[in-house]
C-alpha cells in the first residue's frame, strides 16, 4: 500500500499539469520508487519501456529509469526531447563494459556475433550485432545465424542463455550486477524453509546458484506475471524490491516475501534505480535540463541492433 504524502500530492498535482501543458510521457521502470509508479504512464520491463518509447506521440519522454533506458529512448526517437530526473542514475554492470575491451573481443572472434544486453552504455551498443533484454534475450540469440555468440555485460543472463541454446558457443564478458548477484541461494532456501509451499521466482540476473533453485526465471514483467498468477499464495521473490509495490497493486491477495541480503540495504535494492524522485521528475518538466544528448553517430550505428531486435520479437 502506498502513502502520498501533503508534499506529493502538490508535486504529483505540478507534474500532471506541466506533462498535459508539455505534451509529456512519464515511463518508469518496475524498480522505481513507489510513488513515481503510480503517476508514469506506463510502468513496464526494458523492453517493454524502448516499445513504448518507440511508439509514443509524446514530444517529450521523462524517462524514470537508468541512464541507458533513457539513452535507448532517445536513440529510437532521436527527434523527441528524452529527459532523465537525475543523471547520476546509472547501472554499474552497463559500465563494466567498456568500449575498448568490447572492441578488442570482437577483433579475436571475429565470426561471432555480438549479443548486448540492453543494459550497456550507448557507445557499447554501436558494437553490437543485436541487443536483447531479459525478456527475449533466448529468443534473439536463437534466431542469429552464427554459432559463436559474445555475449555481454552480464555473465549470469549469458550462462542462463547459454543452457537454453546448447547448440551455440558462448564467449561471456564477466559483468555483473551487484544487487542481483548478492542474492544467495541460502538466502532463497530459508525462506522456502519458513514458507514451504512457497514459489521461488528469480531474476536471470541473479549469480548461477540461485537461479538453479527457482521455480521460474523470467524479466521484472514476466515474475509480475508469473508470480500474479501462479497456484501458491506465497511467491519468494528474487529481484530488486521494487517490483513488491506492483505486484500488491496488481493482485494483493497473495504474499510476497523478498528476501534479506548481506549487502548495506538489506535486501536485494539498486541504488540507481532509486535516484529518481517525484521533485526531480518535476524539475526536469519545469527547466527541460538533463536532456539525452548523444553524437549523431553513435546514435545511428546504437539503433540498428536495436532496431533488429524489436524486429525479431
Ligand atoms: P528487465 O528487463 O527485466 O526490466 O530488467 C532490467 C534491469 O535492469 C534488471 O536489473
Ligand atoms: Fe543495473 Fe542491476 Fe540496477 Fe538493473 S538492478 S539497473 S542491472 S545495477
Amino acid at each position: 500500500m502506498s502513502i502520498t504524502t501533503i508534499e506529493q500530492k502538490d508535486l504529483i498535482k505540478k507534474i500532471d499539469e506541466l506533462r498535459k501543458k508539455k505534451n509529456a510521457i512519464l515511463l518508469a521502470h518496475y524498480y522505481q520508487r513507489g510513488e513515481i509508479q503510480d503517476i508514469a504512464d506506463v510502468v513496464g520491463d526494458s523492453l517493454e519501456l524502448a516499445r513504448k518509447a518507440q511508439q509514443t506521440n509524446a514530444d517529450i519522454i521523462v524517462f524514470a529509469g537508468v541512464r541507458f533506458m533513457a539513452e535507448t529512448a532517445k536513440i529510437l526517437n532521436p527527434e523527441k526531447k528524452v529527459l532523465h530526473p537525475n543523471p547520476e542514475s546509472g547501472c554499474p554492470m552497463a559500465d563494466m563494459a567498456t568500449y575498448e575491451g568490447v572492441k578488442k573481443l570482437k577483433e579475436q572472434y571475429p565470426d561471432a556475433a555480438v549479443v548486448a544486453y540492453v543494459n550497456t552504455n550507448a557507445d557499447v551498443k554501436t558494437l553490437a550485432d543485436v541487443i536483447v533484454t531479459s525478456r527475449n534475450a533466448v529468443k534473439v540469440v536463437k534466431a542469429l545465424p552464427e554459432d559463436k555468440i559474445i555475449f555481454i555485460p552480464d555473465q549470469f543472463l549469458g550462462s542462463f542463455i547459454a543452457k537454453q541454446v546448447p547448440e551455440k558457443e558462448f564467449i561471456l564478458w564477466k559483468g555483473f550486477c551487484p544487487p542481483h548477484f548478492n542474492l544467495s541461494k541460502e538466502q532463497l532456501l530459508q525462506l522456502k524453509k519458513q514458507y514451504p509451499n512457497a514459489k521461488i521466482a528469480v531474476h536471470p540476473e541473479c549469480n548461477t546458484d540461485t537461479v538453479e533453485i527457482a521455480d521460474f526465471v523470467g524479466s521484472t514483467s514476466q515474475i509480475i506475471k508469473y508470480a500474479t498468477t501462479c497456484d501458491t499464495d506465497t511467491v519468494i521473490i528474487g529481484t530488486e524490491v521494487g517490483l513488491k509495490h506492483w505486484l500488491e497493486k496488481l493482485n494483493p491477495n497473495k504474499n510476497y516475501v523478498f528476501p534479506q541480503t548481506a549487502d548495506y540495504c538489506g535486501t536485494v535494492h539498486c541504488c540507481d534505480m532509486k535516484k529518481n524522485t517525484l521533485d526531480k521528475i518535476l524539475s526536469v518538466l519545469e527547466s527541460e535540463e538533463n536532456e539525452i544528448i548523444l553524437p549523431e553517430d553513435i546514435m545511428e550505428k546504437a539503433k540498428k541492433p536495436l532496431e533488429r531486435m524489436l524486429q525479431i520479437v
